[in-house]
């Protein structure tokens, strides 16, 4: 971590949630809680609650949760060591700015100076005679020389050692190679190149720098594209394809895009402003980065049912953010690099003058799966479109864009506004249930909502959050706690690791509560942990008792588990696999 631990020890202990939180949420109290409409979420009941005991909120709602800290970062769309900085200001304390571990910094930077250098490398093999084809597979798909130099575009030759061969050459290491996600490593032990026959598309940081790579395959061969992994340098959610040269458009919009080679014809047709994701979905990190750049956003995905499908999904994403969102629709089957490569970029420059607010775009969605000469398809869609349009939140725009439907479907506008109407009563209805029902599943969830941080093996898992809980209730229970039981006795791996920091920040004579985890566990692991303390308060006078539970409940599991299944509960191994087999039919990754 790059401060100072006794400096954020002192920045938390300055800090209360109480006032940090009330800069943006009016709060009433409720027993020993304050309750608020959630800032992060749409809710028209308070589900937000901050618990001053424990200095942390926590959403009963979406489930966003943590300190002081995380709750900056989220409000403010900050990186960790920025919120820092943030609230450092706030509250009128120096930061000192010395960075954490220098061995890692090193690290990093060897990292950073490694992947310049593959670049470099990539890209020179792009001209060498010996690859005319590759080259000439970019100038076949439209793409310019300047264009190619432009973005760095490369290849990575066939072969298994080219690159590892040539960056240690320049003096890395072969464990840099792989820390850097360029090579792999056999299970016999060998490490080979992890590009082998891909054009490669470097990914360039809002720096400059280079952090990652995307490798295609040149033929029809599977998978189409390779990415760099995670690696130290490399978040893939925190990160936009081409956001480097977007940031300085002199657009009020930037273009959304699904794909590099979307972003690199629309660089070239002179549209300066677009960006793509990395090979995933949308992320709220990138939502953040993008209205960090920009008010407006124009969504530009394929025109194929899977690019639709992820364009509401963005569109969801990004009308969190107070960003205006616009979708542009492409006559035919078509992304845009194949747009403009047949029908230029003036054309394009219409369809973007032409497109649509999202919910002109969802509308039109909607209209387009029923024939509306037909009576019958015509209260279908009525109906549709009116549920729809009761989840606008503004009257005007709703009744603009209801308005509108009546027109598509030849009908009154007080025919439409009756449905309309009718939609919404059953809309409120049915979210006031769904959030007394979310409150009450929230307490008593079996399961984390992250799907990522999955129970193994619930029954231990529920005895591992008591004792995490009673850790927490009071933190003078731990060398008791930790002389009967040790962290690898936990199934949970994210339980096992908020303990054992417990048991470090106890030894170091530091306090055990949530602000001690800030900026060490990961934005969902932070959720999962207030999600645990939110429960009911916990009573610390019979925790020997409790304690005793726990750790039987715990040995009790370990014997079934080791017995039956391998470990895994067999309901959810049987809904993991049933999730695997979903992963390995769908085509992205
Ligand atoms: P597309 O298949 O639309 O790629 O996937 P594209 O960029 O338009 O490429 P061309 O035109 O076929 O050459 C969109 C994005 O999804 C990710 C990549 O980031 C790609 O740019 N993707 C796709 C993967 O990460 N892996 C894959 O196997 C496929
Ligand atoms: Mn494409």
């Amino acid at each position: 971590m790059a401060f100072d631990q006794a400096f954020l020890d002192e920045l938390n202990a300055r800090s209360d949630i109480l006032d940090v939180v009330g800069r943006y949420v009016q709060l009433k109290k409720t027993g020993s809680n304050y309750f608020g409409l959630c800032p992060f979420h749409n809710e028209k009941s308070p589900s937000f609650s901050v618990t001053p005991d424990k200095q942390m909120f926590y959403c009963f709602g979406c489930g966003a949760g943590g300190g002081v800290l995380s709750f900056i970062m989220r409000a403010e769309g900050l990186e960790f060591p920025d919120a820092v900085r943030f609230q450092a200001a706030q509250i009128g304390m120096q930061v000192p700015e010395k960075q954490g571990d220098p061995r890692a910094a090193r690290h990093r930077e060897r990292l950073l100076e490694l992947s310049t250098e593959a670049a470099r490398f990539f890209h020179r093999q792009l001209w060498l005679p010996e690859h005319a084809s590759v080259a000439q597979y970019f100038l076949k798909r439209g793409l310019s020389r300047k264009t190619m130099n432009r973005f760095g575009l490369g290849y990575a030759p066939d072969g298994f050692s080219a690159l590892l061969d040539a960056m240690r050459e320049k003096g890395f290491s072969k464990e840099e190679v792989l820390d850097a996600g360029l090579a792999s490593r056999s299970e016999r032990g060998r490490v080979y190149d992890r590009f082998r026959n891909r054009v490669m598309f470097p990914i360039i940081d809002v720096r400059g720098q280079v952090i990652a790579f995307g490798g295609r395959v040149m033929d029809d061969s599977k998978p189409k594209y390779l990415n760099s992994p995670e690696t130290s340098i490399f978040h893939k959610s925190r990160n936009l394809f081409a956001l480097n040269m977007a940031r300085k458009t002199k657009n009020d919009y930037f273009i959304l895009a699904e794909g590099y080679m979307d972003v690199i014809a629309l660089h070239q047709a002179g549209f300066d402003s677009a960006v793509a994701s990395l090979g995933t979905s949308l992320t709220e990190e990138q939502v953040r980065l993008i209205s960090r750049h920009t008010g407006k956003v124009v969504i530009s995905y394929d025109a194929d049912g899977a690019g639709q499908a992820a364009a509401q999904r963005a569109i969801d994403l990004l009308k969190k953010t107070d960003l205006q969102v616009k979708v542009l629709r492409i006559p035919g089957a078509k992304d845009p690099d194949e747009f403009i490569k047949e029908k230029g970029a003036d054309a394009y420059r219409k369809l973007i003058e032409r497109s649509e607010s999202d919910n002109a775009y969802r509308l039109e969605t909607i209209a387009a799966k029923y024939d509306l000469d037909e009576d019958e398809e015509r209260v279908h869609f009525l109906h549709e479109a009116a549920e729809m349009l009761a989840r606008i939140e503004g009257a005007v725009e709703r009744e603009v864009y209801a308005g509108r439907a009546a027109k598509m479907a030849q009908v009154t506008v007080e025919a439409m506004e009756v449905e309309v109407r009718r939609a919404l009563a059953v809309r409120q209805k049915k979210k006031k249930t769904a959030e007394r029902r979310e409150v009450r599943a929230v307490v008593s969830a079996a399961q984390p909502r992250d799907r990522t941080l999955q129970y193994q093996n619930v029954r231990s898992a529920k005895a591992e959050e008591g004792i995490i809980r009673l850790i927490f209730a009071d933190d003078s229970l731990t060398d008791e706690i930790a002389a009967r039981i040790t962290p690898q006795e936990f199934t949970s791996q994210l339980l096992q690791k908020i303990f054992a920091h417990a048991l470090t920040l106890h030894r170091q004579g530091r306090r055990v509560a949530v602000a001690a985890f800030e900026g060490y566990l990961e934005e969902n692991e932070m959720q999962h942990l207030t999600a645990v303390l939110g429960g009911d308060r916990v009573n610390t006078t019979n925790w020997q008792q409790a304690l005793d539970d726990y750790i039987g409940a715990i040995a009790r599991c370990r014997m079934k588990s080791g017995a039956d299944t391998g470990g895994e509960d067999p309901l959810l191994r049987m809904s993991r696999i049933h999730r695997e087999k979903d992963r390995l039919g769908g085509n992205r990754i």
